[in-house]
């Protein structure tokens, strides 16, 4: 049965006193929910993992699978990696090489005492899932990376673990590869109604994979929510350029009125655009714009609309990058689509949605 993954405050310093591998980190994963935990290399992403897996023991907090407390370091509470009921995949491909696709799968069955019929049962069950019921009896071995992290997968959930825990388990693919499992394993988690927290630095990965993200940073948890959130209203400036809002204006904050106001930029433009809950008028500010979200030819009277000039762009095929000169310096615009229409040295009207410009404190990152 799928269990719900409670954890809070979770710390982890693996050297006394220097600084901790995770701080204060709380979050539930619900049963049956996919949350994946997105940050850069050295984050804490692993670690927590670990945590819940048992391999690491944590300097505080409480972790709960389920009703049963798993870890808590201040009631001398620890149980075993083996006793937590958890499916593994991590990034290289565990299997065992001397053995065909069924007895790597079948394996973890040896110790819990199943009938065989009941074994041939889930085995199959869990090939299928995976869609490597025609690979049953093939060696390991002449398998691509995709079908063995696919028996990989197979082996972590033939016993029908309480919670999944997979750590960049695509990072070793190709690209094609990649993409493939990347997209089946939702649906495959979700066939088999799995609580899974997965851990990944590819955004891509998380949005397409998670019910909801965490993105960490130095060990800090600094937004739990689902990817159409973290996409659309990061809660600070990390969040917003580590998922891709990679232009950034400084501005000052002349005006607020709820969640919205004015932000006068360094160029003397002023924009109304959202604005973070901590803000107070007159505060230094950096305003966030993802490149998808500027419009390009907007008509007079359009939310914070400014004239541009095409100062240079690339063809990417399916889009196209524009260096735009407006606000002072540069700033890049993608048109999806497969047509150009914008020539270098043109002028061009923009448009910024107001939800599509978030304002942020400049001292905070
Ligand atoms: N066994 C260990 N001993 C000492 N430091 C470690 C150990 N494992 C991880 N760390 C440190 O903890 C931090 C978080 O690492 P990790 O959880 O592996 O990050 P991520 O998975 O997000 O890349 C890093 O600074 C890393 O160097
Ligand atoms: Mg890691």
């Amino acid at each position: 049965m799928s269990a719900e993954l409670r954890i809070e405050g979770l710390d982890k310093a693996f050297i006394p006193g220097a600084r901790p591998a995770v701080k204060d980190v709380s979050f539930t994963v619900g049963a049956g929910e996919i949350v994946v935990l997105l940050g850069p290399s050295g984050c804490g992403k692993t670690t927590t993992l670990r945590c819940v897996a048992g391999l690491e023991h944590p300097t505080a907090g409480v972790i709960r699978i389920g009703e049963t407390i798993v870890s808590a370091p201040k009631q001398g509470i620890l149980v075993p990696p083996r006793s937590r009921n958890i499916g593994m995949v991590f990034q290289s491909y565990a299997v065992w090489p001397h053995m065909t696709v069924r007895q790597n799968v079948a394996y973890p069955l040896k110790t819990r005492k199943l009938s065989g019929a009941e074994a041939d049962r889930k085995v199959a069950g869990a090939l299928e899932l995976v869609g490597l019921e025609d690979y049953a009896h093939r060696s390991v071995t002449t398998l691509s990376g995709g079908q063995m992290q696919r028996v990989a997968l197979a082996r972590a959930v033939v016993y029908e673990p309480q919670l999944l825990l997979l750590d960049e388990p695509l990072s070793n693919l190709d690209a094609m590869l990649r993409l493939r499992l990347r997209d089946d394993l939702r649906k495959i988690v979700k066939a088999a109604g799995l609580t899974a927290l997965y851990v990944t630095h590819d955004q891509t990965e998380a949005v397409v994979l998670g019910d909801r993200i965490g993105v960490m940073r130095d060990g800090n948890m600094l937004q739990m929510a689902t990817p159409q959130e973290i996409y659309n209203r990061p809660a600070d400036l990390f969040v917003a350029g580590f998922t891709g809002a990679s232009n950034v204006l400084d501005g000052t904050l002349s005006s607020r009125d709820g969640a919205y106001g004015l932000v006068r930029t360094n160029s003397g433009d002023v924009l109304r655009t959202w604005i973070a809950p901590t803000l107070t008028v007159g505060a230094a500010v950096k305003l966030a714009l993802r490149p998808e979200n500027l419009r390009l030819d907007a008509p007079e009277g359009a939310e914070n609309r400014f004239l541009a000039t095409v100062r240079q762009r690339r063809y990417l095929g399916t889009e196209t990058a524009y260096d735009l000169a407006v606000f002072g310096g540069d700033i890049e615009v993608r048109e999806f689509g497969t047509e150009v229409r914008h020539a270098v040295g043109q002028a061009v009207a923009i448009s910024i949605p107001q939800d599509a410009c978030w304002a942020y404190a400049a001292a905070a990152s």
